[in-house]
């Protein structure tokens, strides 16, 4: 370890408060801007993180464009509603995006923010379908398995005239719909707001247009149970394609709350047996994942990481350095202990500790967030300054008492690097 630039002794763990803080309420998350680093979100087809937005089509600059799908999801998915109880979840959500034709009078296709199955269908590359169904199928309602709300800039032969906002179930041929008084050509940004009421059941949008460059904002809702049409749990994020004509869809700042919990196991909540292979992946660890729901400090409390940097390098060690260096590697090497990452690592989960993924500032040294590929989990990274020997001393008492945790069954998973 002596070779390495920096020679620290890290430390990433999650805590007991996994066990004894309940997760508050349902999802929560707020994204003022996407970063390609962010694994909270996933990409499929054509959609991507790009300039701190989410670009869901490409840039028709980019390549020959005919048809061009995008979907953004969020990584976990929302408990909707629950059989045991019969509740249903209210939910909101807001966000702003850009529909840009770059001038172009003629422009296809539009975005939805959508809720599905939690194992979704596949992306459909077929422009009026907005990514969700394919085109032959668009309005076969026993074949689509969605609620959207569609910002939809192309009339197809089930659309009203012109640009329109639309509720769609199932169907791409919307069950109510309204004008959109949009600017694609300039490519004005969008505010818009969904909620959903359990109690009143009513799916209610609002968004803004622009009539002559002033803004004004435009309302739309159906009254829907949602129980009767989607499964307990959805994945719900953004959809967006074109076709033979284009724009470019850009997802600018999304947050979003729900207040149902998701129910299930507290050791793997997110990985239900009826789970495809394909988000498998995904979803282990979900232990941990689940603690820490992005800009949610709250959750995320349900882990905690430590990260030791010594003061000295390596070779001038103080002898207690050495002792208690000796001790934590005979912690590690009985395989009960935490694991062992390297500090390169860790730098790489949190971005170089950049300040956009420090969570907060402990007793001895910032805590950021991170992904840690390894392992498939999120993490939070306690980094503790040079030469606090209160720090390396907790370090050590942490590194006890997750062993001996471990020893216990109590603890899902703990991590230690060198
Ligand atoms: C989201 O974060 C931004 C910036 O931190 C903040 O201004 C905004 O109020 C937050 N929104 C919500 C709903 O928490
Ligand atoms: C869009 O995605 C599809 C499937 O991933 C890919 O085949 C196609 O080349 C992509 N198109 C562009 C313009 O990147
Ligand atoms: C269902 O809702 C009722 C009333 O809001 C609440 O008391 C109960 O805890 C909820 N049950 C679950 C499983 O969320
Ligand atoms: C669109 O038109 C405006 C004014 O006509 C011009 O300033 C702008 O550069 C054009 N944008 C593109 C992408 O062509
Ligand atoms: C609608 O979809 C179902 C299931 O895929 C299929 O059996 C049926 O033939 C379709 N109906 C039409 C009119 O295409
Ligand atoms: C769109 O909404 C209007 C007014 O609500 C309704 O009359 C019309 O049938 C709707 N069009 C379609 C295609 O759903
Ligand atoms: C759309 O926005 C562009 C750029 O701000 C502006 O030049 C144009 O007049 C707007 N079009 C309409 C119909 O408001
Ligand atoms: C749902 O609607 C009812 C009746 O309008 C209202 O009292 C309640 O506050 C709403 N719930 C939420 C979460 O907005
Ligand atoms: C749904 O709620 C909105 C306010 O949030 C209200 O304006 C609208 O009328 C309601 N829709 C129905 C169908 O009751
Ligand atoms: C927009 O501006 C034009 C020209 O100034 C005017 O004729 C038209 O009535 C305006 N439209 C609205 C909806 O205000
Ligand atoms: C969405 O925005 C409205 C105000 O526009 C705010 O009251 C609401 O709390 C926001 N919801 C979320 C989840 O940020
Ligand atoms: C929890 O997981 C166990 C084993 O995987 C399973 O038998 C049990 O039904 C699950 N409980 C719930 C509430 O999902």
């Amino acid at each position: 370890m002596g070779k390495l630039p920096a020679p620290f002794l890290l430390f990433v763990f999650s805590t007991l408060f996994t066990l004894i803080i309940p997760s508050a309420g349902g999802l929560s998350f707020n994204f003022t801007i996407f970063s390609p680093n962010d694994h909270s979100i996933t990409y499929d087809g054509n959609a991507s993180a790009s300039d701190e937005a989410i670009q869901l089509t490409k840039n028709r600059i980019d390549a020959n464009m005919a048809s061009n799908s995008g979907r953004a999801t969020y990584y976990k998915p929302m408990q909707l509603w629950d059989k045991a109880s019969g509740n249903l979840t209210d939910f909101t959500t807001n966000f702003t995006f850009s529909i840009d034709s770059q001038n172009a009078s003629k422009y296809g296709d539009g975005l939805a923010f959508f809720l599905g199955p939690e194992e979704l269908p596949p992306l459909r590359f077929d422009g009026a379908g907005l990514g969700l169904v394919s085109n032959n199928q668009a309005t076969n309602t026993t074949d689509n398995q969605f609620v959207a709300v569609e910002f939809d800039i192309f009339q197809n032969e089930f659309d009203p005239p012109g640009e329109h906002v639309g509720i769609d179930i199932n169907s791409m041929k919307s069950v109510n719909n309204i004008t959109w008084k949009c600017n694609i050509t300039g490519g004005k940004t969008t505010e818009a707001r969904i909620s959903y009421n359990s109690s009143t059941h009513n799916l209610s949008v609002s968004f803004t247009g622009y009539i002559n460059n002033t803004m004004e904002t435009q309302f739309l809702s159906h009254i829907v149970s949602l129980r009767d049409i989607l499964p307990e749990r959805v994945r719900f994020g953004f959809s967006a394609s074109t076709g033979l004509s284009y724009a470019i869809h850009t997802l600018r700042s999304w947050n979003f709350s729900s207040s149902l919990e998701i129910v299930g196991n507290v050791t793997n909540p997110a990985s239900p047996p009826n789970d495809g292979a394909r988000r498998n992946r995904k979803k282990k660890r979900t232990g941990v994942a689940v603690g820490l729901g992005v800009g949610s400090i709250v959750v995320g409390a349900a882990m905690v990481g430590f990260l030791i940097k010594f003061l000295c390098r390596h070779e001038e060690d103080e002898e207690g350095d050495h002792v208690l260096e000796e001790c934590m590697d005979d912690e590690f090497e009985r395989g009960t202990g935490p694991k062992k990452f390297s500090y390169r690592k860790l730098a790489r989960a949190t971005n170089n500790f950049k300040d956009e993924e420090k969570l907060g500032e402990g007793g001895f040294g910032g805590v950021y967030k991170g992904f840690l590929k390894e392992i498939d989990s999120f993490v939070a990274v306690k980094r503790v300054s040079r030469g606090s020997k209160q720090g390396i001393k907790e370090y050590a008492a942490e590194v006890k008492i997750i062993s001996r945790l471990r020893h216990m069954k109590l603890s899902p998973t703990h991590w230690v690097v060198s």
